[in-house]
């Protein structure tokens, strides 16, 4: 019946605060800070009671909203690593324009890595960003060395004080198919690309926690995501960087430190003879410099994911695992021959998925789609778990007569069961020297938490529901170490 109210304040340049209801406006269009510029006019007045009732309207200042929405790097500091030239110049040179203070790292090397070194490409760009009008200063050490690494990013908090963004830029090619491959060629690329990321995220990552934000770059090829002909160092290291990210991402992941990865496309020395020329052209590494940006910017919630970026065109790569098949179980080891049998099911990517973590791909493995259905057996000695209302206390009673105490050879845990709903309530099991014992209540140190509700405990226990479903379902909840909490299927007799 009522139309809803929408209630703002409007604050002055010169102090004053108007509390005002918002009518006649798109609401979506309504931006928390938005500048606005205000005329009023006198709409009833009472002069009984001396009240002035006034109309104000209010419009955004010419180009507020757009200044608004503009992604902004004004306080930040940033290094860029390779930033000399190519694309490393091109980030260094937006980041700059749009607020950021930058470190342009550069060697100034060869395009395989030889060479004393130049401080003339990191000078180049520091002179460009000051002549627009931002700030930068160079540094010219190696990422390939420990010590350049820490002295990268000393240089930016000795200049700037803190450290929000690194983007892992540098680079070097040394092509050459892997039997023609010398053990030094293999390893100078390693040492610029995978190395050298390492050399500065490491001290990077301890400046950016101290400060809590960070933003990490890493920078793969698709020729490390999908291969190529004659670069199998250059595809190694590439390729590692994503595993770097992979785990880095939950390392970041409670200092606000999001890593994400970016594999360009982009015309500079080293495409220039790997391009088609007509490529080369439209391939500007202005047209990457976005998504890079994008991903260091505050605006950027996600961490660990890999973006192909080239020509204006942009998609996400990822890795993703097919749904799993179970062969063998119940003590039966599946044989050569089974693999064989499966091959085409094994291989169906048809409903792949993307994995959060090493635990939800271990979950994701044990949970095929077609289990086997639970057996059956054992379901009477339960009958308050099998009967319609579950009576918890009941099953915690009967829990130590179902352990299985020659599974539980070597096993020391504290099971927290926080059962919710009618009959609920806390009991903690915990399992050492082959024994079980459960009692009502608290642990003060469980290995492991079970968060369920009283009737999918009772399906779970009775063997209706399997733990691992239960868990990808959401319905059981695990806090503390989940690979530990996997030992229960193992130590009950379940169902
Ligand atoms: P570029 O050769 O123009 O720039 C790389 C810069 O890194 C150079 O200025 C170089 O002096 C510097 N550098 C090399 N070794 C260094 C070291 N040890 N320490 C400090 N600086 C060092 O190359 P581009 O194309 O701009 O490459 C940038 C990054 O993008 C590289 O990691 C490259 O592998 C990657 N990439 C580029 C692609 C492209 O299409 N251009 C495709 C896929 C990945």
């Amino acid at each position: 019946m009522d139309p809803p109210h929408k209630y703002g304040m409007v604050q002055f340049d010169d102090g004053g605060r108007l509390m005002a209801d918002f009518t006649d406006c798109d609401f979506e269009e309504l931006l928390v800070g938005l500048p606005v510029q205000m005329v009023f006019r006198r709409r009833t007045e009472d002069e009984q009671r001396g009240f002035v009732n006034y109309f104000w309207k209010a419009t955004p200042a010419p180009g507020a909203a757009e200044e608004m929405k503009r992604i902004s790097f004004a306080g930040r500091v940033a290094i860029v690593t390779g930033a000399g030239a190519g694309l490393g110049r091109a980030y260094a040179l937006e980041l700059a324009r749009r607020g950021a203070k930058v470190v342009v790292n550069d060697l100034g090397g060869a395009r395989d890595g030889c060479g004393a070194g130049s401080s003339a490409p990191a000078d180049q760009v520091v002179e460009e960003i000051r002549a627009a009008g931002g700030e930068a200063v160079a540094n010219y050490d190696n990422v390939a060395t420990p010590e350049g690494g820490e002295r990268i990013v000393r240089a930016a908090l000795e200049a700037f004080g803190r450290l929000d963004i690194l983007i892992n830029n540098a680079g070097i090619l040394r092509d050459k198919s892997l039997i023609k491959m010398e053990p030094e060629n293999w390893r100078a690329v390693l040492d610029v690309h995978l190395h050298g990321a390492y050399h500065v995220t490491r001290p990077a990552m301890a400046a950016m926690r101290d400060g809590g934000f960070g933003r990490i770059l890493l920078t793969t090829s698709a020729a490390g995501l999908y291969g190529n002909f004659g670069q199998t160092n250059y595809a190694a290291a590439k390729m590692a960087l994503v595993g770097l990210m992979n785990s880095l991402k939950l390392e970041g992941r409670k200092h606000n430190i999001k890593v994400n990865t970016i594999a360009p496309l982009a015309a500079s020395r080293l495409t220039e003879d790997v391009m088609p020329p007509e490529l080369f052209e439209r391939a500007q590494p202005e047209y990457v410099v976005p998504m890079a940006l994008y991903l260091c910017s505050e605006a950027c919630d996600r961490s660990g994911t890999i973006f192909n970026a080239g020509m204006g065109y942009f998609s996400r790569a990822a890795v993703m695992t097919g749904p799993p098949v179970q062969l063998g179980g119940d003590g039966t080891v599946p044989a050569v021959e089974d693999i064989a049998d499966h091959w085409e099911r094994i291989n169906d990517m048809r409903g792949a998925k993307e994995l959060a973590d090493l635990n939800a791909a271990t979950v994701d493995l044990m949970t095929p789609v077609q289990k086997p259905p639970a057996a059956s057996a054992g379901a009477e000695a339960k009958p308050a778990a099998a009967a319609g209302g579950v009576d918890v206390q009941a099953i915690f009673d009967g829990l130590a007569g179902t352990f299985k105490a020659e599974a539980a050879q070597g096993v020391d845990v504290v099971f927290q069961f926080l059962i919710s709903g009618s009959g609920g309530g806390e009991w903690s099991c915990t399992i050492r020297d082959q024994t079980c014992s459960v009692a009502r209540g608290r642990h003060d140190k469980p290995t492991c938490t079970l968060k369920m509700a009283a009737g999918d405990f009772g399906a779970m226990i009775g063997g209706r529901l399997p733990p691992m479903q239960a868990f990808t379902s959401g319905k059981l909840k695990i806090e503390g170490d989940v690979m530990k909490s996997q030992l229960i299927e193992k130590l009950f007799k379940i169902g």
